[in-house]
């Protein structure tokens, strides 16, 4: 069984699928803090989780533009300069499940609002890493940075991914290859002993288990880069898709979700509480979340709870929180709305319908939950 030496995992985890494990954070748990506690961040495995020597684990950097270089954890540990970033990541099939009940069914795993969550990532730049291995500035022969992580299936194939060479070099980029997580070693499901951390960026590109980065004029050849994380318009289904025309996906768009309370709640007060987290990709910070408690009707704003972070590298989410009264006499079903604002202004989309895509990914449109006024 290649799934014979998978890590321990917490029972309150929300379960996907279990081999590979792909698990999502409860909605009450994803806000209870800023940063997400280790064994409650969500898991999204390809293949059976590697079992990696840290001793004999070595780094290897090769391709265009640098010279061959091998490099063990100590050395990673010890010659470069540490840095740590407070960043989301985010699958893009992250609330998959709204597309399939807007009708038209979508292709993927059922995820709920819950595969996101936050992490202090710790470890070394990737810039610096490849700058020591010789890749110069605006090389013109590297247009992007490969990744290949040590996680394989009974083909030997390897999970890949690639970025953009100007992300992975850009000084305020802050791509890490992280050797911790909030503060402790990086645990097994999360890439020990080494992951690449892609902030702003779809999580798809954040390669766990690195193994190998390769400088290339070309983007990683792997189905994820070219065959999976990619949407396309509503036009296009299964029958007429050509992966070739668009492009992988890299940052990704605006979203909110209310994580309480859940569908269903019978609300008994004159008041409603909203919890609730936003993000935006490109580092771009959340200024605004509105919500309404009449399904769009009048709005107010919550109130904002985030880590200080610059303009342009706000990594990590906003989570927020707002009492909103129950419109007067109301009895019965209520729509409650979240909708988040970016500091580049950019918002979310009205309803999921004009957004679906086959692979049901970027699913960002306002997020809504019917409680039960009594
Ligand atoms: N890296 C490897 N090697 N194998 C994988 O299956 N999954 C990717 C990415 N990196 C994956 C990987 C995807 S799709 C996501 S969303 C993130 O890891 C999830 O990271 P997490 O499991 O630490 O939350």
């Amino acid at each position: 069984d290649p799934y014979a030496h998978e890590p321990e995992r917490l029972p309150a985890l929300i379960v996907r699928s279990q081999k590979p494990m792909n698990s999502e954070t409860p909605m009450e748990l994803l806000t209870a803090a800023l940063v997400t506690p280790n064994d409650l961040f969500y898991v999204r495995n390809h293949l059976p989780v590697p079992v990696v020597n840290p001793d004999t684990y070595r780094l290897k950097i090769e391709g265009e533009g640098v010279r061959a270089v091998e490099l063990s954890l100590e050395d990673l540990k010890t010659k470069f300069k540490r840095h740590s970033i407070t960043a989301t990541l985010q699958c893009t099939g992250n609330r998959r499940q709204e597309y399939n009940t807007s009708g038209r069914p979508v292709k993927g795993l059922e995820w709920d609002g819950g595969s996101i969550s936050t992490a202090v990532w710790t470890g070394v730049r990737l810039r610096d890493v490849l700058r020591a291995a010789g890749l110069e500035e605006d090389e013109p022969l590297v247009q992007h940075i490969q990744f290949e992580g040590l996680d394989t299936d009974m083909a030997e194939t390897v999970y890949g991914a690639s970025i953009e060479v100007d992300k992975a070099m850009d000084p305020a980029g802050d791509v890490l290859l992280a050797f911790e997580m909030n503060g402790q070693a990086l645990p097994r499901d999360h890439g020990y002993p080494l992951r690449v951390v892609v902030p702003g960026v779809a999580g798809c590109r954040s390669v766990k288990w690195v193994g190998k980065i390769i400088a290339s004029a070309e983007e990683s050849t792997s189905f994820w880069q070219q065959k999976d994380y990619k949407s396309f318009g509503p036009n296009v289904d299964w029958d007429n898709v050509d992966w070739s025309s668009a492009p992988a996906i890299q940052a990704m768009p605006v979203t909110s979700q209310i994580c309480e309370p859940a569908a269903g709640t019978q609300v008994d007060d004159d008041e409603v509480t909203l919890k609730g987290y936003a993000w935006s990709g490109s580092g771009q910070g959340i200024i605004r979340v509105d919500v309404s408690a009449d399904g769009g009707k009048t709005w107010h704003q919550a109130e904002l709870k985030k880590v200080p972070q610059k303009r342009g590298r706000g990594w990590a989410w906003a989570l927020w929180e707002a009492t909103l009264p129950v419109p007067k006499g109301h009895k019965g079903p209520l729509e409650l709305v979240c909708k988040a604002t970016d500091e580049s202004y950019n918002t979310q989309p009205e309803s999921a319908a004009p957004i679906w895509n086959l692979r049901g990914v970027n699913c960002n449109s306002w997020h809504r939950v019917l409680v039960d006024v009594q």
